[in-house]
């Protein structure tokens, strides 16, 4: 089975491609119809993994533009053109930032809150019109520990290790529910996901406690020096119900036992004992 994997440079992508055997796309940045055909009849996949995307919520402010091009235009020409590939596509959880209802949200109650995560849904619906076997993949903040030429960001777990050093607080939510995922098992689930049916799946770790309570519990259970500070200010909530991913059998950590599976994986707890 031939997998084409597109933003193997990225965070997500450069995980992904050492999960599992891939056909590496080259950048898609402003890739037009033409290119993304010759690409296609080149690499022949079977799947297409597309993780390409401008995925920073101010840039696709700042660039309204070229965020619909990349978040929209590319994936739906993807659609378009890869005629018989099962497609897995990265949407985000964003889709849920505008939510009334209180959560964890399943897959069919949406309400995106700004330009990424409108463009985000529009993507989703337009592909499932092409590709009603496409599979959208709603992902959560993710986090990975700093690794020898892979790229990283800011993470949640970057910015906890980043506080503990410089003995600065921190301070969260007590009414922001989300969950967070360790990126090695958004990485690890993916050929698994070749044999769901169609639709959009809430893809990560589940997570029953607030922003405040998840970081006041991390800190306790492994010792580190921060001061979790509540902050009482309403925030939208992203707090996603993963049951129908779970109905096919692809089951994540919970957001508390993922970060303790990434400090195990890397030896990390050396620092916390
Ligand atoms: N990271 C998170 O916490 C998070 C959370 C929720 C959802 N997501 C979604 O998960 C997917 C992967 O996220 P990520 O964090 O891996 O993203 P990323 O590292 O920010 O970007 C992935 C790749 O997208 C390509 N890209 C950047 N700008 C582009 C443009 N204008 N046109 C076309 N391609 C462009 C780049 O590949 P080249 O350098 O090869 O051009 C980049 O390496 C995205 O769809 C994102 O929206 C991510």
């Amino acid at each position: 089975m031939r997998v084409l994997l597109t933003g193997s440079r990225g965070f997500v992508g450069a995980r992904i491609r050492e999960a599992l055997p891939v056909v590496e796309a080259p950048s898609l940045r402003n890739a037009d119809r033409a290119a993304i055909r010759r690409l296609l009849a080149e690499s022949r996949p079977d799947v297409i993994v597309h993780t390409a995307a401008i995925s920073d919520i101010g840039a696709c402010d700042a660039q309204p533009e070229a965020s619909q091009y990349a978040n929209v235009t590319i994936p739906v020409m993807l659609a378009e053109e890869a005629t018989g590939a099962k497609l897995i596509f990265f949407s985000s959880d964003q889709v849920y930032g505008g939510c009334a209802e209180s959560g964890p949200y399943a897959e069919d109650t949406v309400t995106p809150a700004n330009l990424y995560a409108r463009e985000k849904l529009e993507m989703e619906r337009r592909v499932l019109d092409i590709s009603p076997d496409a599979v959208l993949l709603r992902a959560t903040w993710m986090y990975d520990a700093p690794l020898y030429g892979v790229p990283n960001r800011h993470n949640l777990l970057s910015l906890l290790l980043r506080a503990a050093i410089r003995r600065e607080p921190m301070t969260f939510s007590r009414s922001e529910y989300r969950g967070i995922t360790y990126v090695r098992e958004v990485a690890e689930h993916i050929p698994r996901l070749v044999d769901v049916p169609g639709g959009a799946y809430n893809y990560g770790s589940e997570n029953p406690l607030s922003m405040f309570d998840t970081l006041s519990e991390m800190v306790h259970r492994w010792g580190l020096p921060v001061e979790i500070q509540g902050d009482a200010q309403p925030h939208h909530n992203l707090w996603m119900n993963c049951e129908k991913l779970r109905r096919h059998g692809i089951h994540f950590s919970d957001t508390v036992q993922g970060f303790e599976r990434c400090l195990s994986d890397y030896d990390l707890h050396i620092l916390t004992r």
